[in-house]
């Protein structure tokens, strides 16, 4: 009995030294600015900048009627250089035309204290965004979850399109500090922002490694893309955690 008791307790070790191990090596980052203040920003804006939740939604998941993204529990780094990218106008939001003059709105200091907050907002478990039965119903045109399922873990080999994942991580779960989450994103801001990777409106990638990516795509292979990262899962079977998993 007593043998019994010690195996268990080394094969537990076993299991958990590897994970705690391999979850500092990929930290997620989550900023260090002003959790407080990032809070008053997204619900009531600060002088000329309106709040952000009325546009990304109460709990800032995105909304596909305005376009806009999911902005919570994204990573911080690339939270803070998508602020810092329309701030110094490398990036133009071209939906709305309102994210450049957001971005200028704030301080330096704002913009780290909001990013942190929203990277704050990360939960375990998967988050659902975009309805793609409600989407079909309003007259959107919406992939094939199974074709883009096949893009996202192998690419499209007959036009070169690499794996989303091989950047993205496990479907599209994001690979800090440069690759954003994509997955459990926004069906329609996905799509658009491939297309905009695509025609060049959009061009603030390191090295332009995303519209070598979009060149590659039909709107078929965006639309399908879209569709299985917008209600794709970070687990795969049988595993309860990732690695990008907040410790709360
Ligand atoms: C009037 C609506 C509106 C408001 C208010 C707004 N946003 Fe946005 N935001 C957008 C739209 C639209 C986009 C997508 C732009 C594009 O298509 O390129 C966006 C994009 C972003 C992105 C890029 C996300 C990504 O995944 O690349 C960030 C970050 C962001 N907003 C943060 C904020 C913050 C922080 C606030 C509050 C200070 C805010 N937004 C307020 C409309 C808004
Ligand atoms: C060679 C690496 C690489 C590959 C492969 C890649 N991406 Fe990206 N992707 C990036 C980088 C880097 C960014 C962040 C650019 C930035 O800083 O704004 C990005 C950003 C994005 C964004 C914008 C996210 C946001 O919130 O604004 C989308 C959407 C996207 N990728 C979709 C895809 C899809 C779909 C695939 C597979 C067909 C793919 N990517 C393959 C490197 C890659």
């Amino acid at each position: 009995m007593r043998r019994i008791i010690i195996s268990t307790a080394a094969v537990l070790m076993m299991a958990i030294v590897p994970s705690v191990v391999m979850a500092s090596a990929a930290a997620y980052p989550k900023g260090d600015g002003d959790l407080a203040n990032g809070k008053k920003i997204f619900t009531e804006g600060k002088g000329t900048v309106p709040a952000c939740n009325s546009c990304h939604g109460p709990e800032g998941l995105g909304d596909d009627n305005m376009g806009t993204p999911r902005i919570a529990g994204q990573f911080y780094t690339f939270l803070h250089k998508q602020l810092e990218d329309f701030a110094s106008d490398k990036r133009t939001d071209t939906t709305m035309f309102i994210m450049n003059a957001n971005a200028k709105g704030l301080t330096e200091q704002d913009r780290k204290d909001v990013a942190t907050y929203l990277a704050s907002l990360r939960k375990k478990g998967d988050t659902k965004t975009s309805n793609l039965e409600e989407l079909k119903a309003a007259g959107i045109t919406v992939g094939e979850t199974h074709k883009g399922k096949s893009l996202v873990y192998w690419g499209g080999n007959d036009k070169g399109i690499p794996a989303c994942y091989s950047c993205h991580g496990f479907n599209g779960m994001g690979a800090p500090p440069i690759f954003p989450m994509i997955g459990q994103q926004r069906y329609v801001y996905l799509v658009n922002q491939l297309k905009k990777w695509r025609d060049g409106s959009r061009a603030n990638d390191p090295k332009g490694a995303m519209q070598a990516v979009a060149r590659k795509m039909s709107d078929e292979d965006i639309n399908n893309a879209a569709a299985y990262l917008t209600t794709t899962s970070f687990y795969s079977d049988g595993n309860l955690h990732t690695a990008y998993d907040p410790a709360h």
